[in-house]
C-alpha cells in the first residue's frame, strides 16, 4: 500500500521545478466564505515559488497592482512589498513579474506570511488574491516504512511517504494515521494539547486535503483498467476561539488566525514541537479511480511530427548489440492492445503470429521477439502504433568467434565510438576507417544502410 517510489517521484519532481507556480482557482468549491479567505501555500526551504495576481488559467489584465506581505498577520497592517531593484536581476530575490505575479527564490522561513494582490488605489475591495505562505518540512524517504506499524513508527519517529490506493484504503490510512492523533487532539492531557485547547481556545482536527483529480491515464495497462489519480495532503483544520485582546506571540497569533495548516509545517512545529513530530510524519496519500478513456499515444506532443508522413524521424531511436544466439524482446512504447502496432523489418511488415521466419516473430501481444539470433535477424527495425511512428530499433549482431579475437577488441572499440559519439563528422571518419578495414562486412552495410547512425537521442545498449 505504501509506496516509497511515488514520493521519490513527487520530490524529484518539486526539486526539478525550478520554480513552483501557486495561482487560486476560480471555480473552487467553498463550503463558507469565512474559510476562503486565503489560499494555503506550502513551501520548503530554498525552494522558488511565484504567487499569481490572477486566476488559474487566466492572464493579467494589465492594470496596475501592488503586492502587501504581513509576517504577523493580525498582529501588524499589511505592509507594501518592496521588490529587490538590483540592476542584475540574477540577484533579485523577491521580484514582481511584468504579469504582477510575485516571485521569492530560495524561500527561507523568514518569507513565511500572508501575501496579498491588489489593485493600485483601489482600497474599498477586499483582495481576491492572498496567499498564506508557509514553510514545510519534506519527507524523509530512507525510512523503510512499509511493513512497520504506525504506532511503531511514531515511536521511532520514521518519516514515512507517500502512501496509495482506493477509497476502501484510504479510509484504513485514514484510521491508521489521522483518528488516533484526532483523539489526541481531543482528549490528551499533554501540556500541549492543554495549551492549544484552554489557552490558545484552538480545536484542531487532521484531515485530508484532496487535489484536483489528474488525467485518466489509459496507455500501457490493459483494457478498462485506466485510472486517474488525485493526491491527498495531510492538513490539519484549526478552529479558534481565541477572544481575549492581549497579543499572542508571531505564531501562536498565526494558528489563531488560519483555518487549516500543513501537517508539516514549521509554524505549528514552533509552537507544538511534541505534536509536529506526530503530524508531520503523515504520508500524504494518491487516491486512485478507474475511469473510462483510450491510450491516445502522442497526446502530449501532438504537433511534434512523429506522424506518418508529417517526418522521417521515430519518436524514440534504440540500438542493441547483441551476441550471436542469444535473445531480444522489445514492446512498442505508447501503446496497448486498443492500439493498432505495425512491425516491420526494412521495410518488410512481420505480422504478429507469422511463424515464417525461425529467429524472428511479433506475438499476439504486439510484442516483438528475436531468438537464437543469427546475423539475419541484424537490421533496422520499426514500429508504428496507429499513425504515429514510434520506434525505431537497430541490432547489431556480434559473433561469438570475431568476439574472442584480439582484431575484434579494436573492432568493439570503434563500434562503441559509434554507438556513443554523436558528432556525424566523427561517424563520417569512423565509416571510412571501417570501409578500409573490408574484414567486418555485415557492419558496413549496417552503416552503410544508416547514415544517420549519429543522431543526439539515440540510446544504445549492449547485451553482449
Ligand atoms: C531558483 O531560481 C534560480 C534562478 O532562476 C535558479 O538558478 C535556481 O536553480 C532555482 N532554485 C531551485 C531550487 O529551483
Ligand atoms: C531571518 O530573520 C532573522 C532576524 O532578522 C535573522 O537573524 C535570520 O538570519 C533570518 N534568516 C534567514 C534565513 O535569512
Ligand atoms: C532519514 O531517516 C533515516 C532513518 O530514520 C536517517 O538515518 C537519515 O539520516 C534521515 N535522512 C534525512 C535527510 O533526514
Ligand atoms: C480497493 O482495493 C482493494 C485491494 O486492492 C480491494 O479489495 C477492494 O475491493 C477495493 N475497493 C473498492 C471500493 O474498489
Ligand atoms: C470570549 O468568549 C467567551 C465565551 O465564548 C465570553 O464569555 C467572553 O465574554 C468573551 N470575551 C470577550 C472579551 O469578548
Ligand atoms: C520531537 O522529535 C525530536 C526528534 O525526533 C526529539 O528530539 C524531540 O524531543 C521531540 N519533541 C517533543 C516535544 O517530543
Ligand atoms: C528503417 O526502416 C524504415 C522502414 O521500416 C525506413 O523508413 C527507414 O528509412 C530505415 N532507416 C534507415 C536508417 O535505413
Amino acid at each position: 500500500m505504501r509506496n516509497l517510489s511515488l514520493l521519490i517521484i513527487l520530490i524529484m519532481g518539486i526539486q526539478s521545478q525550478e520554480n513552483r507556480i501557486n495561482c487560486r482557482d476560480k471555480d473552487r468549491t467553498v463550503s463558507k466564505p469565512e474559510e476562503d479567505l486565503l489560499e494555503l501555500v506550502n513551501s520548503i526551504q530554498g525552494e522558488n515559488i511565484t504567487l499569481q495576481c490572477h486566476y488559474c488559467l487566466e492572464t493579467d489584465d494589465g492594470e496596475p497592482k501592488n503586492w502587501f506581505k504581513t509576517y504577523q498577520p493580525g498582529l501588524e497592517e499589511p505592509k507594501e512589498l518592496v521588490p529587490d531593484m538590483d540592476n542584475d536581476i540574477t540577484l533579485n530575490r523577491i521580484l514582481v513579474n511584468t504579469d504582477h505575479s510575485l516571485t521569492i527564490r530560495h524561500f527561507n522561513e523568514n518569507d513565511t506570511g500572508l501575501y496579498s494582490c491588489r489593485k493600485y488605489q483601489d482600497e474599498a475591495t477586499t483582495s481576491e488574491f492572498n496567499y498564506f505562505v508557509d514553510l514545510v518540512s519534506v519527507h524523509n524517504t530512507t525510512g523503510k516504512a512499509n511493513d512497520i506499524p504506525v504506532n511503531v513508527l511514531f515511536l521511532l519517529h520514521i518519516t514515512i511517504d507517500v502512501t496509495s490506493g482506493n477509497l476502501t484504503q484510504w479510509s484504513k490510512y485514514h484510521d491508521e494515521n489521522l483518528s488516533p492523533i484526532n483523539v489526541l487532539f481531543d482528549t490528551s492531557m499533554g501540556t500541549e494539547y492543554l495549551k492549544a485547547r484552554d489557552e490558545l481556545k484552538l480545536s484542531m482536527e487532521a484531515m485530508t486535503r484532496w487535489s484536483k483529480w489528474g488525467p485518466c491515464d489509459a496507455c500501457g495497462r490493459p483494457k478498462g483498467e485506466a485510472i486517474r489519480k488525485r493526491t491527498g495532503e495531510c492538513r490539519i483544520k484549526l478552529r479558534s476561539a481565541f477572544n481575549e485582546t492581549r497579543a499572542l506571540p508571531r505564531d501562536e497569533a498565526v494558528l489563531s488566525k488560519l483555518d487549516q495548516i500543513s501537517c508539516r509545517s514549521a509554524t505549528l512545529e514552533n509552537v507544538f514541537p511534541g505534536m509536529s513530530n506526530l503530524t508531520k510524519i503523515v504520508p500524504d496519500f494518491v487516491l486512485k479511480e478507474s475511469c473510462e478513456a483510450v491510450c491516445e499515444p502522442d497526446k502530449d506532443s501532438e504537433n511534434a511530427g512523429w506522424k506518418v508522413g508529417k517526418s522521417k524521424g521515430f519518436k524514440y531511436r534504440k540500438t542493441f548489440v547483441l551476441a550471436e544466439n542469444s535473445r531480444l524482446t522489445v514492446v512498442c512504447p505508447e501503446s496497448t492492445l486498443e492500439n493498432k502496432v505495425a512491425w516491420e523489418k526494412r521495410g518488410k511488415p512481420i505480422k504478429p503470429g507469422d511463424a515464417s521466419y525461425p529467429h524472428m516473430y511479433v506475438d499476439a501481444f504486439n510484442t516483438l521477439y528475436l531468438e537464437d539470433v543469427t546475423s539475419k535477424e541484424a537490421g533496422n527495425y520499426t514500429c508504428q502504433v496507429d499513425d504515429i511512428k514510434m520506434q525505431r530499433i537497430k541490432v547489431f549482431v556480434v559473433t561469438k568467434s570475431r568476439f574472442f579475437t584480439g582484431e575484434l577488441t579494436r573492432h568493439i572499440g570503434y563500434l562503441a565510438f559509434i554507438l556513443f559519439l554523436t558528432v556525424p563528422c566523427y561517424v563520417g571518419g569512423l565509416i571510412i576507417a571501417y570501409w578500409r578495414r573490408k574484414t567486418f562486412k555485415s557492419y558496413e552495410e549496417l552503416l552503410k544502410d544508416n547514415p544517420d547512425d549519429a543522431e543526439a537521442d539515440e540510446s544504445a545498449e549492449s547485451l553482449l
